[in-house]
C-alpha cells in the first residue's frame, strides 16, 4: 500500500463512522433515547484517529511535501485542506459538550449533538471528495515514488506515536461493533 492508498484507506474508515453518527442522529432527532458511550466511542475515535493520526499524516507530513514540491499552501487547496481541518476540530468540541450535556440531562443537549454531528458529517464528506478526487491525485503527480516511500515511513512512526498497534486495533473492533448495531438493517 502507498502512503497516498493509507490515506484512502483512512477515510474509509472516517466515512463508516460518519455513516454511524447519523444514525445516532436520527435517532436522537426522532426522540428516541440513545446509548451516549456510543457518542463517546466515536468522540475518541474521531479525536485519536481521525484528528491526532489522520490529519497528522496530512499536515505532518503530507502537506509539507507537497509545498516543497511547488504546490503553495496559500491560496491553494492545501490551505483549505488546512483550514476545513481546524473547521472539523471545531464541531467535535461542539459534539463533545453536547454529549456531556445529554449524560447531565441538559435541555437542549440533543439539539446541540444533532447540529454538530450533521455539521461534521457533511464538512468530511466534502473534505474526503475533494482529498480523494483532486488533492491526492495532484500529490500522485508531483511527489516521486522515493518520497512517497519515505512519506510512507513516517506515517508508521505518527501511527506508533499517536495510536500504537494495540489501540488501532482496538478501534478498529469498536468501529466494527457500532456497525452491527446502526448499519445492519
Ligand atoms: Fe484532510
Ligand atoms: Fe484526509
Amino acid at each position: 500500500m502507498t502512503a497516498i492508498e493509507e490515506l484512502k484507506a483512512e477515510h474509509e474508515a472516517v466515512l463508516l463512522t460518519i455513516r454511524i453518527l447519523d444514525k445516532i442522529t436520527n435517532k436522537l432527532e426522532a426522540g428516541q433515547a440513545i446509548d451516549v458511550r456510543h457518542l463517546e466511542q466515536i468522540l475518541e475515535f474521531l479525536k485519536v484517529f481521525v484528528d491526532q493520526c489522520h490529519h497528522g499524516k496530512e499536515e505532518k507530513v503530507l502537506f509539507p511535501a507537497m509545498e516543497e514540491a511547488g504546490i503553495p499552501r496559500q491560496g491553494g487547496p492545501i490551505g483549505v485542506m488546512f483550514y476545513e481541518h481546524d473547521q472539523g476540530r471545531s464541531f467535535v468540541q461542539g459534539l463533545r459538550s453536547g454529549v456531556e450535556g445529554y449524560r447531565g440531562g441538559k435541555d437542549n443537549a440533543s439539539a446541540e449533538i444533532s447540529k454538530y454531528a450533521r455539521n461534521y458529517g457533511q464538512l468530511l464528506t466534502a473534505h474526503i471528495e475533494k482529498e480523494n478526487n483532486v488533492l491526492y491525485v495532484m500529490a500522485e503527480r508531483v511527489l516521486s515514488s522515493e518520497k512517497m516511500a519515505e512519506m510512507a515511513e513516517s506515517f508508521a512512526r505518527i501511527e506508533e506515536t499517536e495510536i500504537g498497534p494495540h489501540k488501532h486495533e482496538e478501534f478498529h473492533k469498536t468501529l466494527h461493533a457500532l456497525k452491527d448495531v446502526y448499519l445492519t438493517s
